[in-house]
């Protein structure tokens, strides 16, 4: 298995109270796969995301990446692994203002050692006429698209995606899903990506739903249908 998450338990302590937002979460999505995480607002899902991107620790259990335990690396280690392994994708699209769509999305690839090619993947986001615009004279959808390619630039084997389309109206949701298809199917990255909107399980190869910090549900998609035909 190329991503394997473990018992992964988690707790946040304030002043006398401890809440366990994860209780022991295991599950593993091949290298490829579009997993997708489902599950009510508080479920734990971004919680979740966040320590498989190493930006936060759990309290016990592991996630292995190709066979490699996050928990077992040094700060030093942990962010190589980061920079080599991770794109982050989050719901605000967290752009610099003051540099242009093109010098946004490089700023991911000074973080990789073997990035895609920035002409052809501005092309590929259907950003390549807006590439010299500042993210404030662009639409959602634009700056959402500008944010994927921040991250998908380095090429990380694993893109992780908290409520990308949260957002946006429907139309524009349903172009930047079909963006992150297409980014699978062209780079093969594994996709793991946060919503809560139901529709959207139907184009993964796995689903998972969350509730109260545990798993209802994993089940591989049989049926899968391109994002370009879901409806909700
Ligand atoms: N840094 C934190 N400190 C305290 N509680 C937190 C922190 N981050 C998340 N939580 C709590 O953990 C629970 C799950 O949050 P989260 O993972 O963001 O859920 P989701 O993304 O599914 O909406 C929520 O009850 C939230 O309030
Ligand atoms: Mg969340």
């Amino acid at each position: 298995m190329f991503l394997e998450i473990t018992e992964l338990k988690k707790s946040f302590k304030n002043a006398d109270t401890k809440t366990e937002v994860l209780k022991g979460i295991s599950f593993s999505v091949e290298k490829g796969e579009i997993c997708i995480l489902l599950g009510p607002s508080g479920s734990g899902k971004s919680t979740l995301l966040n320590i498989i991107g190493g930006i936060d620790s759990a309290d016990s259990g592991s996630v292995r990446i190709a066979g490699e335990k996050t928990a077992d690396m040094n700060e030093k280690a942990l962010t190589r692994y980061r920079r080599k392994h991770l794109g982050y994708v989050f719901q605000m699209y967290n752009l610099i203002p003051n540099l242009t769509v093109k010098e946004n999305i490089e700023v991911g690839s000074y973080l990789g050692s073997n990035p895609l090619d920035i002409n052809e993947l501005l092309h590929t986001l259907g950003l390549y006429e807006h590439r010299s615009k500042l993210p404030n004279q662009l639409s959602g959808g634009q700056q959402q698209r500008t944010a994927i390619g921040r991250a998908i630039i380095k090429n990380p084997d694993i893109l992780l995606c908290d409520e990308p389309t949260g957002a946006l109206d429907y139309q524009t949701s349903k172009e930047i899903l079909k963006l992150i298809e297409q980014v699978n199917h062209r780079y093969g990255n594994t996709i793991i990506m946060v919503t809560h909107n139901d529709a959207i399980r139907n184009m993964a190869d796995r689903i998972i739903k969350l509730r109260d910090g545990q798993i209802r549900t994993n089940s591989r998609n049989e049926a899968k249908i391109p994002a370009a035909e879901l409806e909700w």
